[in-house]
């Protein structure tokens, strides 16, 4: 069997070379005994691009025969898979969604509009964003030829690694030798350079023949990848994007949408108890309470302690559910009283650390700030009810060393503050709250 195996005899005539046995290549590759198997005997026909350059690595071969190995892989892989698999990221949520149908509905209607190819949910951690996005993309899947693909970047410390986690996500093959066919010899420095380039290239073809959404899910500490979104979109007219971030990625496509908390009830005129646990704040309260105390309803006993937790953690979700786990042993009025950041912690086991307590949450935005911008945060905690721009400039800016008009910009733009809508009482000096 000539070609299809090229890639396996190759490799096991470098490894003989090298007097290597396959347990001594795996360990000098850092790859299972039971992977350089399957590649020898062709039952891995396709290896990972950092497989293969690990093997480089470890067998130290000359360039010409890098030319034949990386080519011999290349000739392997096969055409780029369906666009199912891109439809089947989106990840399935534990629990049902509460309200949002009118932020779902206009979410959906500026995805219809042809001009809005690059949209932001952008809001304070925890307040639903992702939630909201699934909810979106599961919907609208049907919509774009390609489907819904799901990214979450959560998890990545490194802006770098943007690129491939698309390209992992969506199943993109990715060529594996250069793109000079002219039989040119391929210096490893400069394979691993243009890398990246054939990535975006690979990623590019790919999404210029698809009809895609793709949901970018946490975006805010990855910033200085907005540039690829933006190259992406530029040359892929078919392609949106979806992001959730707790900051704007700040590039001319972007259009925003913040999201908002939950719907709460007014704890000083509390409505009655039907009309109280329609408020979506409320009814995730139950909802969660529930979970853990199956028996648990809300009274004309608790009903003011239930309304007034709900308002006193803004109708935040990520709030709401870490109260409401505590409902196994504090009863709402108890629970009122304790309402503390040191009670919000103990999130579910299967969500991330930073929604494991309220502290993490507000720590990821936090740690996200330049240090201009920590200190002017730190020093507008002494204002409890929120403040104006000149107050804020004349309290926290004694030294006049800040740009505090900047610094509060960005907090906002970051979700660290929000900027309260004037009221007819102050109807031009908007202030701004944590
Ligand atoms: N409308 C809702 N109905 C039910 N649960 C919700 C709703 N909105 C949010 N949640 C729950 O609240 C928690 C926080 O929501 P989500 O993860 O979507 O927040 P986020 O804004 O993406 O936060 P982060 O900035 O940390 O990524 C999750 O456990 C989520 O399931
Ligand atoms: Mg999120």
């Amino acid at each position: 069997m000539g070609e299809p195996r090229a890639f396996g005899s190759l490799l096991r005539r470098y490894r003989v070379d090298a007097e290597l046995t396959q347990e001594a290549l795996a360990e000098r590759a850092g790859l299972s005994t039971r992977a350089i198997s399957d590649l020898e005997r062709g039952i891995n026909r396709a290896p990972f691009q950092g497989t293969l350059e690990r093997l480089i690595e470890a067998l130290a071969r000359s360039s010409e025969d890098l030319t034949d190995f990386v080519a011999g892989a290349s000739r392997q892989r096969g055409p780029a898979p369906l666009s199912a698999r891109a439809a089947s990221t989106l990840p399935v949520p534990p629990t049902r969604l509460i309200g949002r149908e009118k932020d779902q509905a206009s979410v959906v209607h500026l995805l219809h509009r042809e001009e809005v190819r690059l949209l932001t949910l952008v809001g304070t951690g925890g307040i639903g964003k992702t939630r909201l996005a699934i909810q979106v993309a599961a919907g609208m899947a049907a919509h774009f030829a390609g489907g819904a693909a799901f990214v979450p970047l959560a998890a990545l410390a490194d802006h770098r690694l943007v690129l491939q986690t698309i390209v992992s996500i969506l199943g993109v093959r990715t060529p594996l030798r250069h793109s000079t066919t002219d039989g040119s010899v391929i210096h490893i420095e400069d394979w691993k350079e243009s890398r990246e380039q054939a990535l975006v290239e690979a990623l590019t073809d790919y999404l210029r023949e698809r009809q895609l959404l793709l949901v970018l899910d946490n975006f805010e500490h990855l910033l200085p990848a907005v540039p690829l979104v933006a190259e992406l979109l530029s040359r892929c007219p078919q392609l949106t994007v979806l992001v959730t971030s707790r900051a704007v990625l700040h590039v001319a496509a972007e259009h925003e949408f913040p999201v908002s908390p939950l719907a709460l009830p007014d704890p000083k005129h509390l409505p009655d108890l039907e009309k109280l646990t329609r408020y979506d704040a409320v009814t995730l309260f139950i909802e969660r309470a529930r979970a853990v105390k199956p028996r648990f309803v809300v009274t004309n006993e608790n009903a003011s302690a239930v309304a007034e937790i709900c308002a006193r953690l803004d109708g935040l979700p990520l709030a709401i559910e870490l109260a409401a786990a505590r409902i196994r042993v504090l009863p709402p009025r108890a629970l009122l009283q304790r309402l503390s950041s040191r009670l919000l912690t103990k999130g579910a086991r299967d969500a991330p650390a930073r929604q494991q307590t309220l502290r993490n949450s507000i720590d990821w935005s936090h740690s996200l700030l330049t240090q201009e911008e920590q200190r002017l945060f730190a020093r507008l905690s002494v204002f409890a009810g929120g403040c104006t721009y000149e107050a804020a400039e004349a309290v926290c800016n004694p030294d006049g060393k800040l740009d505090v008009l900047e610094g509060l910009t960005s907090l906002v733009e970051k979700s660290l503050l929000r900027e309260e809508e004037s009221t007819a009482d102050v109807p031009e000096e908007p202030r701004f709250l944590m």
